[in-house]
């Protein structure tokens, strides 16, 4: 990365040469008023769109840890983009994403959701802000609430305030008011929540992801711990137009790209409609497994997906993603 190339891009159209590399240099500088604000695209953009060009984006990326999370990093990676990762993990939980941006394009700042400061901090030298933050269950630190509403509505306040244009947030396909699903009626409060703060910011809906490592196909696959596949109504009631996470990527990068996507609402569903029952009889036929499935009322399925999750001898990989999805989508 040539140094040359590093500048600062004020907003009044000003070159400055940039403070140094890192976010450890970004993050030392004092705090701006909005009207201040020295929009940060970092490096103008060159080259031939490859890792080792220049694509002009700094982006946020809250949640990047995460199933959707890698491919998004990925894809910005690929375009010489440079990467701002917040986390929460272990730093050695990351290492997976390291390779996918060129030398010091990625930069990693430990946040925590409820401090607006570290979300300031991780957002306030970006051009996009990307909110892929969720969780398909509810733990005694953060309810559906949390995820769904006060973090998405923190990260929407804070972008707006930093004067950040281009806000992404990832919300669901079927997010509503009146679903009896409380995952999915979070989804809708929250989509209003980032709205009420900031109209401009483009929401996209995908159905249900599928991909190497989803909670969706690998949950039904993983289902041979009940003695075969516990579906309710034989799955043959439930529609599901899966998507691939590699496109929900794309669509993620287009809609940052596109400046009439700004305020706009998407949904992202996959090209066809399957009943949930042939999705699996299709999963065990290419994994070479028996299909056995067998039906079981909602109360019932609830309940012995909730008694799975409380075995502690389990391991958390075998435990929550597959069965707690299990409780709230299906
Ligand atoms: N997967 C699907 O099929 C699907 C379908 C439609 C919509 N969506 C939505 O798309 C988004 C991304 O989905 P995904 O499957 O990639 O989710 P995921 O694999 O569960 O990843 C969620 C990410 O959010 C982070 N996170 C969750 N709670 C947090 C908290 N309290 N504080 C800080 N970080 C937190 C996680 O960090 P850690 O790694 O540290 O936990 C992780 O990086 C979510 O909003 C999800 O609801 C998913």
């Amino acid at each position: 990365m040539a140094v040359a190339a590093r500048y600062w891009w004020s907003s009044r159209g000003l070159l400055l040469p940039r403070a140094g590399p890192g976010i450890s240099a970004l993050a030392a500088l004092p705090p701006r008023l909005q009207q201040h604000r020295q929009v940060h695209h970092a490096l103008i953009p060159h080259g031939r769109s490859g890792r080792s060009s220049v694509s002009g984006i700094v982006a946020t990326v809250f949640g990047a840890t995460g199933f959707l999370g890698r491919y998004v990093v990925n894809r910005l990676g690929r375009v010489g983009s440079q990467v701002i990762i917040p986390y929460r993990c272990d730093q050695y939980d990351l290492m997976y994403l390291r390779p996918m941006g060129d030398l010091g394009q990625l930069l990693f700042l430990e946040w925590d959701c409820k401090d607006k400061d570290s979300i300031r901090r991780a957002v306030e030298h970006s051009s996009v802000v990307i909110n892929l933050v969720g969780k398909e269950w509810e733990t005694k630190n953060f309810s559906f609430e949390d995820e769904f509403v006060n973090i998405p509505r923190s990260i929407a306040q804070v972008t707006r305030e930093a004067g950040v244009e281009t806000l992404v947030h990832i919300s669901h396909l079927n997010a509503n008011m009146k679903s009896p699903s409380k995952y999915l009626r979070s989804k809708a409060v929250g989509e209003k929540a980032v709205r009420e703060e900031l109209p401009d910011a483009i929401i996209l809906k995908p159905s249900e992801m599928f991909g190497r490592e989803d909670r969706f196909l690998n949950h039904y696959a993983n289902m041979r711990w009940f003695g075969g596949v516990p579906l309710i109504s034989l799955g043959k009631k439930t529609v599901k137009q899966p998507i691939y996470v590699v496109d929900v990527a794309k669509a993620i990068i287009n809609a940052i790209k596109d400046p009439d996507a700004k305020g706009k609402t998407y949904a992202l569903a996959g090209p066809n409609r399957y009943l949930l029952y042939d999705l699996v009889e299709y999963v065990y036929a290419v994994s070479f497994r028996t299909f056995f499935p067998y039906p079981l009322p909602r109360p019932l399925y609830h309940c012995l997906m909730y008694c799975y999750c409380q075995l502690s001898f389990l391991s958390v990989e075998h435990c929550c993603p597959g069965s707690r999805i299990g409780i709230r989508m299906v």
